[in-house]
């Protein structure tokens, strides 16, 4: 196969599934120029974080972020979300500038973001309510996203009960009932184990199928990135650029059974090959080389 990067080859999905490349030029979020920079907390200097960056996000496509550990990532999806303003630049959804998180955005954070004190199901219900949405449709969204995600049985067990993969879907099914357009997920399975991960892959992929969402992952996980995506984006080491963007041509209809393809490996060792030079700069500028 050949893997194919945007920078050199716009459509290489067209020979084969023209209408998927027409489906996926739409712009559904865009960062133009986006840089970040922090207030050093020892001295006035600034520490440069992220970017410039540009970047499109095509409706309903699945793009999964790797980079080495600091390079930005969670900066670059701070911003996205609207939960933080870039030093420069702008960032669109849906063609209007983005100030604070908006309305069709749904993020799930790396952390187990779930409320100790209530249930799972109040859990899922959580923003609904505090949104004063109507008890009927909270009860018909809580009930559908309890479903999707096989929590149907533990809707009145307490996170605490639950093992960290079934805590991880509680704070998916938050997400979800929003019913948003853009998920952007920042390491949501980075504390399970792998065949854990694989399978949440497969309900991620379920979820972006059936929902139509544009999704942003962020991942440390090569081989993650590689199964999920329609395209992967490789960051440099800080401030964090994009040095890739990989296009891996997978049906929308793939699982996780595409890790036993050929395809699969040459995608995974592409990403490979960028990152470990990536990560290497990080090793070295810790050890002081
Ligand atoms: N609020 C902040 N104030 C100062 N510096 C920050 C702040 N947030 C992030 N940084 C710095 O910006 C850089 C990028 O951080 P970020 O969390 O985006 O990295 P990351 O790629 O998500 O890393 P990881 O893979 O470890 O999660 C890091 O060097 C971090 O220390
Ligand atoms: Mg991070």
């Amino acid at each position: 196969m050949t893997i194919h990067s945007t920078a050199r080859s716009p459509s290489p999905m067209s020979a084969d599934t023209p209408h998927l490349s027409v489906v996926q030029k739409e712009a559904h979020a865009t960062l133009s120029g986006v840089t970040r920079y922090f207030q050093k907390s020892d001295s006035k200097e600034l520490f440069h974080a992220l970017g410039p960056i540009d970047l499109t996000l095509h409706k309903g496509e699945f793009f999964s972020v790797v980079g080495p550990s600091g390079c930005g990532k969670s900066t670059l999806l701070d911003t996205l979300s609207g939960l933080a303003t870039p030093t420069d630049g702008a960032v669109l959804f849906e063609g209007r500038e983005i100030k604070g998180v908006p309305d069709g955005v749904g993020v799930v954070f790396q952390e187990d973001a779930s409320f100790p004190w209530l249930n799972v199901r109040d859990n899922i219900s959580f923003a609904l309510r505090m949104a004063g949405m109507d008890g009927a449709e909270v009860q018909r969204r809580v009930d559908y996203a309890l479903a999707f995600m096989g929590l149907k049985d533990f809707a009145r067990a307490y996170p605490a009960q639950l093992s960290g993969g079934m805590r991880q879907r509680v704070c998916i099914a938050r997400t979800l009932v929003q019913q948003p357009r853009l998920i952007l997920l920042d390491e949501p399975f980075g504390a399970l184990d792998q065949q854990t991960r694989l399978l949440m892959g497969d309900e991620l992929l379920r979820l972006w199928r059936e929902t139509s969402a544009t999704v942003l992952l962020i991942t440390h996980a090569l081989d993650e990135a590689a199964m999920l995506s329609d395209r992967v984006g490789v960051m440099s080491s800080r401030p964090g650029l994009f040095i890739d963007i990989v296009e891996t041509g997978w049906e929308r209809t793939r699982d996780s059974r595409i890790v036993s393809t050929p395809r699969f490996g040459e995608v995974n060792a592409r990403l490979w090959e960028k990152l470990r030079v990536e990560s290497l700069k990080v090793m070295g500028a810790a050890h002081g080389h």
